[in-house]
């Protein structure tokens, strides 16, 4: 598995991840994965076809992580945990202290994962995805 950065190329692979990820109401759209795409931050991860791919900026002196989404076939190997390293460094070595990043409340895998790699619950943000549809924000030190 090849961890590289995102190019404009990937974004057939990456809508496709997204939407077998994310059901169509929690799914970014393709002009915003296709905006994202241009501007964040993008890692892929690559076994011939694409397995994950993770999406952050810079913004004040914090990182964010906006996407994170492996493949239900490739779950369980260390793809997120590799992605996100990829990213945190990126973000670190342009300045960022510390990442966050906001996961639904009932996301227990991925608040596992993020509790994994060192993300602490930082507050509750009500009806972040809509009415009744509570977040949480994570947060990291990267030093
Ligand atoms: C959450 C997700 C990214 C995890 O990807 P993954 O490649 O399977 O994760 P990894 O194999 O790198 O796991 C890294 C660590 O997190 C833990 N972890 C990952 N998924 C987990 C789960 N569903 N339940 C419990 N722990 C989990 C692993 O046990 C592992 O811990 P360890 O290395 O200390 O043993 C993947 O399930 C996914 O794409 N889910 C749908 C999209 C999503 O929810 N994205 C996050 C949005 S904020």
């Amino acid at each position: 598995m090849r961890i590289r950065r995102g190019a404009a190329g990937d974004l057939p692979s990456i809508l496709a991840a997204e939407r077998a990820c994310f059901s169509r109401d929690l799914a970014f759209p393709e002009e915003v994965v296709s905006s994202l795409l241009g501007q964040a931050a993008t890692f892929v991860a690559e076994d011939g076809e694409i397995a994950g791919f993770v999406m952050g900026f810079l913004e004040g002196g914090w990182g964010k992580v906006v996407t994170l989404d492996v493949l239900p076939e490739k779950r369980g190997c260390g793809v997120a945990r590799r992605l996100v390293a990829a990213l945190e460094e990126d973000l670190a070595s342009r300045g960022a202290g510390a990442v966050g990043l906001e996961v639904a409340v009932d996301n227990l895998g991925a608040i596992s994962l993020y509790s994994r790699l060192g993300y602490r619950k930082a507050a509750r943000l009500g009806s972040y995805y809509g009415p009744g549809k509570d977040a949480l924000l994570m947060t990291k030190e990267l030093r």
